[in-house]
């Protein structure tokens, strides 16, 4: 018997070049002024320069907020909060990776709802209404453009969440000629983080659906099959539209299947050592693989039929194979793969242990329970 909800973004547009029409899709959700937010590496690296001239073409206000920072703390939420009811805007545009989009989404809740920030943390908290909200990814990524879920570092060491409907987007624009000039190092670790979404919204304990696996599947095929190609040839529009796109759908997928304890022991990594979300889950992710197996050889083996097409041999051999995989990726691409490499010791492992266990919203979907000694033996194993 089934019993479960799905949700996602309203509207997704997906084409090559589709940025250029942001205007467009402003003015079709009724808005008149829109503040773009963003990072200064997007707004740097120039890929919203074609976006720009549709506001005047259509007679339409805007402003960029571009004082996002990655894992963004707190104060840079209330600073877009003040920047959207100081430009008056009546529409907010998150434009780049995960970061930007996820200020966005709060900036557009909280300018317009008036709730203080530190009471929207947690599942369903946070109160309406939100200013109309559109997504334009250009990492790929977080998948933010289809998830319910802002995500902020608050003080030292700790990432909240706030998950809330209202956080859903009204549009998510793919545009792949965006992710065309991402570094490889971004590429590589963005689209782990996506294989991420996918691999733990299929084996997840809670809310697993059918719809989130076929979704979940797919995007791990569509990432597999681009990730090396993308990181290579930078400029192949092809593998970039199957990551944008892959993305998205693990985004979809993990929206209603959460993620589990590869982002629960990522989160601390990122927060206490700011290394990239994509890098953090990377480094833990084929120990907790690893760790998860015995409850999960089954979900294992089949994700390995997503990466190895016409994979052969017995489940357990499969989900092996699986586990091999995801150990050799980060190498593969180039980026770190031990503890170490990014500065952390021995002596960090009891902390970021007890930090982990604090992601209990996390760690409740994953497959096997982890236990604090569970969490320091598999940094231990990471180091
Ligand atoms: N809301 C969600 O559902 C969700 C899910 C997973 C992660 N997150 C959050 O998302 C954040 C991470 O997002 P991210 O991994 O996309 O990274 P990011 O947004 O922090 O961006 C990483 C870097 O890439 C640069 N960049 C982005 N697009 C570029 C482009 N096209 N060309 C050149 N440079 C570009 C940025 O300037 C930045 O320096 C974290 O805070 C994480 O917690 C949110
Ligand atoms: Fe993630």
């Amino acid at each position: 018997m089934y019993d479960f909800n799905f949700n996602t973004t309203r509207s997704l547009r997906v084409v090559r070049g589709g940025a250029g029409q942001l205007a467009d899709r402003v003015a079709e959700l009724g808005g008149g002024s829109a503040l773009i937010v963003t990072d200064a590496g997007v707004l740097r690296s120039g890929v919203m320069d074609g976006t720009l001239p549709g506001f005047a073409r259509l007679g339409l206000r805007h402003a960029v907020f571009s004082a996002v920072e990655a894992d963004p703390p707190e104060a840079v939420i209330h600073a877009a909060t003040s920047a959207v009811r100081e430009s008056e805007a009546d529409c907010v545009i998150g434009f780049g990776g995960g970061s930007s989009m996820d200020v966005a989404k709060l900036a557009a809740l909280l300018a317009r709802n008036g709730q203080p920030l530190a009471e929207a943390y947690g599942v369903g908290l946070a109160t309406g209404p939100r200013l109309p909200l559109i997504m334009v990814p250009t990492t790929a990524g977080t998948g933010s453009e289809v998830t319910p879920i802002s995500i902020v570092t608050t003080g030292e060491g700790e990432k909240k969440g706030v998950v809330s409907p209202l956080l859903l987007p009204d549009l998510a624009l793919l545009d792949a000629e965006l992710t065309v000039g991402l570094p490889s190092h971004v590429t590589a670790a963005t689209g782990i983080d996506a294989m991420v979404h996918a691999i733990e919204a299929f084996t997840s304990k809670r809310l697993k659906n059918p719809i989130s696996d076929c979704l979940a599947g797919q995007a791990l095929r569509l990432l597999s099959g681009a990730l090396h190609q993308a990181c290579r040839t930078p400029t192949d529009l092809r593998a970039r539209e199957d990551m944008l796109l892959g993305a998205c759908l693990a985004g979809m997928a993990f929206a209603n299947a959460p993620v589990a304890a590869v982002h629960a022991l990522a989160y601390p990594i990122g927060a206490r050592f700011h290394v990239p979300h994509g890098l953090s889950n990377s480094l833990i992710l084929a120990p907790v693989a690893r760790f998860n197996l015995p409850v999960a050889t089954p979900l294992y083996a089949q994700l390995c039929e997503f990466v190895v097409p016409g994979a052969t041999g017995t489940e357990q051999q499969k989900a092996e194979a699986m586990i091999a995989y995801l150990g050799s990726l980060a190498g593969e691409l180039g980026l770190p793969t031990r503890l170490r490499d990014v500065g952390i010791g021995q002596g960090d492992i009891a902390q970021l242990a007890s930090d982990a266990m604090k992601q209990a919203r996390l760690l409740i979907n994953n497959p096997r329970d982890v236990t604090e000694r569970d969490a320091a033996a598999l940094y231990q194993e990471a180091l």
